[in-house]
């Protein structure tokens, strides 16, 4: 049966979401995270997913709570996939990680700086382990090969 393209339920639609302080690439520690703003980044995102005739729902947010409701929404609303950088709550958040195991949609984890190669308290990713994979050091460019890993999960 063919599915009906609709906003409750469009077909191959991909949720983005940023987590804390991303809201401040450009001008936030730019050694470590680049020049590089948060809009220019949805930019490259929208553009890579037009070219690819995918379409993204692109969220920001400071507040746990509010990621994992997103999280929790995903299926009901029809996402395919999730591509995620949790940012700080990669490294504490309990609750985003259950959000994304509870969903159960191919997720992908990214993040700009090589986080292995920093902190110590940064080398565990506790969303990492209920993800497809992971993305990690590429600046900017993290999230387009993510974006590229995750449309390859829902097209296979
Ligand atoms: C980050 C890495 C995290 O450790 C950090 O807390 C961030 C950004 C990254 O994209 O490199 O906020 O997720």
């Amino acid at each position: 049966m063919k599915r009906k393209r609709n906003k409750e339920n469009p077909l191959n639609k991909i949720l983005v979401i940023h987590g804390p302080n991303l809201n401040l690439l450009g001008q936030r520690e730019p050694d470590v995270y680049g020049k590089t703003t948060l809009e220019e980044i949805n930019r490259q995102l929208q553009k890579f997913a037009k070219s690819k005739g995918v379409e993204l729902e692109i969220v920001q947010s400071n507040h746990e709570g509010e990621i994992v409701d997103t999280i929790g929404q995903a299926n009901k609303r029809g996402f395919k996939a999730i591509l995620i950088n949790p940012a700080a709550y990669t490294h504490t958040s309990v609750a985003i990680r259950d959000a994304v195991a509870a969903v159960s949609i191919p997720t992908v984890e990214v993040h700009l700086s090589n986080i292995y190669a920093r902190e110590e308290f940064r080398h565990t990713s506790l969303i990492a382990p209920v993800c497809h994979g992971q993305v990690s050091g590429f600046g900017a460019n993290s999230y387009v090969l993510g974006l590229e890993a995750v449309i390859g999960l829902i097209k296979k």
